[in-house]
């Protein structure tokens, strides 16, 4: 079968297809055919060496595809139907330990960027109903990420303040998610182009975070007094703007690093404002399945800016480097 392996010294031009023998499912696990993955920004640190990984791991934490072959004792799948990839194999359900977080696709333990992978039979989840491969692909690591900030730790309700930051996939998945709750969204991006992408997909008010160097303040101001929920992506270039633009009381997600590993705050904003701050890792199989309900009945579907092929799959991070994507790049096999 065909899989990308990350060859150390690690690099996006080391990233080149080979031919590795099929495996074959054991006691409790699924052979799954990928048919679909797609990129995250994790998958790009691990790609390109940012983040250590054993040489030879196969990257890539999505995928979705088929169930082709059965190990014995499975009970939970039958051969044909379609699955998708959960970030972390072990969280099943109920509240996160480290035992729980112990094996993560594409970075601990091998990922999807290969024709075939066996996979616990729990470490997968249904797609949504009308969802291609590609589709289903986008939402194991962005869309639960955002799920999760939302629904599960934030505890969103209809008529809420939701700001997103940027226009990349986890945030565009929030923007959605958000709309479908019946909240107000305020999103950032500094691509005056992405304006009316992200307008188009409900956004109510978009503010460009290059040209507006306190962009976290006028938030704050425009929505009279701050948002209830922040999903900060940038860390060190916009948890200052994040707090800034939350309310007493409010809730920020921590979520990403685009801005770097460590981030300085003024800590008696935070407390003065009595904010919680969640550290937020993707989620369970249950959230996930929580969330393709969710996607089932409010119809929501992702947005996909681009399509590669496996082979493609260094092109396919150089696209993502540039930071010009809107949503999701998928891989299709
Ligand atoms: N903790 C978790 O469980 C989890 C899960 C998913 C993602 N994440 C993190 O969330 C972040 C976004 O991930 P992703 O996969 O959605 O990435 P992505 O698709 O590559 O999105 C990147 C987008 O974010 C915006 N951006 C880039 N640099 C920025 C900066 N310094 N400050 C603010 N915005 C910036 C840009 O949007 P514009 O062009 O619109 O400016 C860019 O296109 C990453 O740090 C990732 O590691 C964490």
């Amino acid at each position: 079968m065909r899989a990308i392996t990350v060859t150390k010294p690690a690099s996006l031009d080391a990233l080149t297809v080979r031919e590795l023998p099929a495996p074959t499912p054991a006691q409790g696990e699924i052979l799954v055919q990928w048919r679909a993955s797609s990129l995250n920004y994790h998958d790009y640190l691990v790609a390109n060496g940012s983040l250590p990984v054993v040489d030879g791991r196969i990257p890539l934490s999505d995928g979705a595809g088929d169930v082709i072959a059965l190990g014995e004792g499975v009970t939970k799948w039958k051969v044909g139907d379609k699955v998708m990839s959960t970030f972390f194999p072990k969280w099943v359900d109920g509240k996160v330990n480290k035992a729980k977080t112990i094996g993560l696709g594409g970075d601990t333990v091998d990922g999807c960027a290969a024709d075939k992978s066996c996979v616990a039979q729990d470490a997968v989840t249904a797609i949504p109903e009308a969802y291609s491969y590609a589709e289903a692909a986008t939402l194991p690591c962005a869309a639960l990420t955002a799920w999760r900030a939302l629904m599960v730790e934030g505890g969103l309700q209809a008529g809420d303040s939701v700001l997103v930051e940027g226009s990349g996939g986890m945030s565009v998945f929030a923007l959605q998610f958000a709309k479908a709750a019946g909240a107000y969204v305020y999103a950032t991006t500094s691509n005056d182009d992405k304006i009316d992408q992200l307008k188009k997909l409900g956004a109510d008010t978009v503010i460009n975070y290059k040209t507006d160097p306190k962009w976290g303040a006028t938030i704050n101001k425009l929505s009279g007094g701050g948002v209830d929920h922040v999903l900060d992506v940038g860390g060190n270039t916009t948890l200052g703007h994040s707090i800034d633009a939350a309310r007493v009381g409010g809730h920020i997600s921590l979520i990403g690093i685009l801005g770097g590993f460590t981030a300085e705050i003024m800590l008696p904003k935070l407390f003065g404002k009595q904010m919680r701050m969640t550290g937020i890792s993707v989620g369970s199989a249950e959230m996930q399945d929580a969330m393709v309900r969710a996607i089932n009945i409010a119809g929501i579907r992702p947005v996909i800016d681009r399509s590669f092929s496996l082979e493609e799959l260094g092109a396919a991070f150089r696209y993502q480097e540039t930071g010009q994507h809107f949503g999701k790049i998928v891989i299709e096999y």
